[in-house]
């Protein structure tokens, strides 16, 4: 049976996903990875999910039109309504067949009802010491997150003339 903590799928890339230098625009590698994270989410969850941030996205390496680009996705941390998505990004070259880790980044989606409302997720179950791991790293990121948005609440100038 399939594993629900994990999604995979993979997308040729072609001419209408290129910027002007001929490489794949990284919107269109924005716009796939975030359906990625919200079907893995929403499998995972067996709730529709919504994209409450995005953290990692740094495109050290062109991907190429003609490349077979494959996301490999996985629920790395379950908070009560959130959950950490990270993806693996890997092109391949279809005629050498030679594939090369891109980028990886991670999505914090949220478990939310029909009226759009958060509600729990499953729990997560973590095992293998990969899983382990990963959960940790997570939970690493979540804490980072929230020093960063108290910092900058400190740091913001509120503009009260408006
Ligand atoms: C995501 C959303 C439903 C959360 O609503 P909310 O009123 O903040 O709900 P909650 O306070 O219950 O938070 C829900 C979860 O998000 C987390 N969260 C909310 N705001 C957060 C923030 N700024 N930073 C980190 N985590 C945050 C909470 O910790 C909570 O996680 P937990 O349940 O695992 O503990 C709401 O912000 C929303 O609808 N956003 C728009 C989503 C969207 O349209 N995405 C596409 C963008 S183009």
């Amino acid at each position: 049976m399939t594993d629900p903590r994990r999604l995979e799928m993979t997308v040729l890339m072609t001419p209408d996903m290129a910027n002007f230098s001929g490489k794949v625009h990284g919107g269109a590698l924005l716009n796939l990875l975030d359906r990625v994270a919200f079907s893995c989410a929403s499998r995972f969850s067996g709730r529709y999910a919504v994209t409450l941030s995005v953290d990692q996205v740094t495109f050290q390496q062109p991907i190429h039109v003609g490349e077979l680009v494959t996301f490999r996705a996985s629920v790395n941390h379950v908070g009560r309504s959130s959950m950490e998505i990270g993806i693996r990004v890997e092109a391949e070259d279809i005629r050498s067949r030679t594939r090369r880790h891109t980028n990886s980044c991670y999505f914090t989606m949220v478990s939310v009802d029909d009226d759009g409302r958060p509600v729990a997720a499953p729990e997560l179950k973590v095992e293998t010491p990969l899983e382990i791991k990963r959960n940790r790293a997570a939970e690493l990121r979540r804490s980072l997150r929230r020093e960063i948005v108290e910092q900058l609440e400190k740091t913001t100038v509120h503009d009260e003339t408006g």
